[in-house]
């Protein structure tokens, strides 16, 4: 059984990027980037959706499933040699990781929306950064169930996880990191 984290750095209104689905730079930071890229070399396979990439000179190393509608169920990626295409509907998250051949690790979700929605009740751990400074206001929410009256924090307590201490990331810059466990 592999452990799932879900990895995310939101505004303080619990947006993961802008209305075009660009991510300002207020929500970048390089000490959230350490954090993340160091966990992602951790992690037996990432997860995310066709628009989402974590970046970086290590990914292209990681095992990858990418969500998309555009196949059946699972497909060879014809852009990276390490990842699948994979449609929820036609093949489980199970199967993609066998037919990945994913090694020993957690399996590290990182979005969008709906892609962390998904996970919700599956999630061992969910490590939410906060950018204290950054507010984008029509944005993009990390979980679809975000807005005037649902936080992250919110949707996340009522799946059932909790949260552990907050860390300063980078104090200077107000990025915070809570990770919440099931
Ligand atoms: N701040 C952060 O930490 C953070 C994290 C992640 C992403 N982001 C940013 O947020 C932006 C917006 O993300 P997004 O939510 O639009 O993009 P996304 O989840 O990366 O990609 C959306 C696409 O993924 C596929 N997809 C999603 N859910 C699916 C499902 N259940 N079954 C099958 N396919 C599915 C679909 O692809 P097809 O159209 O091919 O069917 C969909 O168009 C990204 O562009 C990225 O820049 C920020």
């Amino acid at each position: 059984m592999h452990r799932i984290e879900g990895y995310v750095i939101v505004s303080v209104d619990g947006m993961i990027a802008d209305i075009n689905g660009e991510i300002p730079d207020s929500l970048r930071n390089d000490a959230d980037q350490n954090f993340f890229q160091s966990s992602l070399d951790r992690a037996a396979v990432v997860v995310h959706g066709r628009h989402s990439h974590e970046g970086g000179p290590r990914a292209a190393r990681r095992k990858r499933l990418v969500l998309t509608r555009q196949i059946a169920d699972l497909a060879p990626d014809p852009l990276r040699p390490n990842s699948l295409l994979w449609n929820p509907t036609g093949a489980s998250l199970e199967e993609g990781l066998l037919a990945l051949g994913a090694g020993d690790g957690p399996i590290a979700i990182i979005g969008g929306t709906e892609v962390f929605s998904m996970f919700l009740s599956r999630y061992d751990a969910f490590n939410l950064s906060r950018a204290a400074h950054a507010r984008i206001p029509g944005g993009r929410p990390v979980f679809t169930a975000v807005g005037p009256n649902a936080s992250p924090e919110d949707v996340l307590a009522a799946h059932g996880l909790k949260p552990g201490p907050r860390r300063d990331l980078d104090a200077a810059a107000g990025v915070t990191l809570v990770t919440w466990q099931r």
